[in-house]
């Protein structure tokens, strides 16, 4: 038996989230000593980018094809994504294609961040233990995930609707899909705050946290905010940095782990809208 740990993350060009990943990684060795860690991407995009500045980076399917050449038999693959949406799916094909081109026989999955309301529960303790040091109970915290019109995207609600019963100046909201800054921003207005914290509720710190959430840029959610009367506090801090988050992750790879073992265990995972909202 040869076991490998494949962790399948977006994306990164950016050295904040390179050494992001680079930690989770370390993380994940320590926790899991019998096993290799690798990493695949999952955005084509950003792969073409890299191997533009001479960077070469695998795919899940390559990665996984190249693991099953090297002899490795059992690697469990574990989504660094939030949410159960397009990238998921994506992955997902991509196991599938690969074990029909010679990836190693044994391929378990560990699911995304947000899959279930059990991880939605875990997520909200996370993020109340991590709020910035120097935050005032009276003070707003507004999350900013991706986003996606994906079904997969009903895992922010939850997590909204969720945090907000624990802490009512606390909002999610996404780049894109359904709930975007527009529709937030009275809804902060209305609980007095006068300073609006900015996290990203990103895997890792790239484009998306640096410029559309913290960027001088007019459409920024830093400048809309300062635009609506708020002072402004980004904190540039993906989701892999912070304990609490990384340990959902890592619940979700030991469940992988342990699916491994399991003689001939090839459970498909659930597609489209999470369980348990
Ligand atoms: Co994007």
């Amino acid at each position: 038996m040869k076991k490998g740990i494949l962790l399948a993350a977006f994306g990164s060009a950016n050295p904040l989230g390179e050494s992001a990943l680079k930690g989770f990684a370390e993380k994940t060795g320590a926790r899991f000593p019998d096993a290799r860690v690798r990493f695949a991407f999952t955005s084509d995009r950003m792969r073409t980018r890299l191997a533009a500045v001479g960077k070469k980076t695998d795919s899940v399917k390559k990665a996984l094809c190249r693991m099953g050449f090297e002899r490795y038999t059992h690697v469990a693959v574990q989504s660094l994504h939030l949410i159960p949406g397009l990238e998921y799916e994506t992955l997902l094909e991509e196991i599938n294609e690969a074990r029909e081109q010679g990836g190693p026989g044994q391929i378990t999955v560990g699911r995304p961040l947000l899959q279930d309301s059990a991880d939605v529960r875990l997520a909200v303790k996370a993020l109340l233990a991590h709020l910035p040091p120097d935050r005032k109970p009276d003070e707003a915290v507004l999350c900013m995930g991706h986003g996606t019109w994906h079904g997969g995207a009903a895992s922010y609600g939850a997590l909204a609707r969720a945090v907000s019963a624990a802490d009512s100046r606390i909002f999610i909201g996404t780049l894109e899909g359904a709930r975007g800054i527009n529709g937030l921003l009275p809804a902060i207005q209305k609980t007095g705050a006068k300073t609006v914290w900015l996290l990203p509720l990103l895997s890792i710190i790239g484009k998306h946290a640096e410029q559309d959430m913290a960027g001088k840029g007019p459409d920024s959610w830093h400048s809309r905010v300062i635009a609506a009367g708020f002072a402004c506090r980004p904190v540039l801090k993906g989701t892999v940095e912070y304990s609490g988050f990384a340990e959902i992750w890592l619940m979700h790879l030991a469940k992988a782990m342990r699916e491994l073992t399991i003689q001939g265990y090839d459970a498909e995972p659930e597609k489209g809208s999470p369980d348990g909202f």
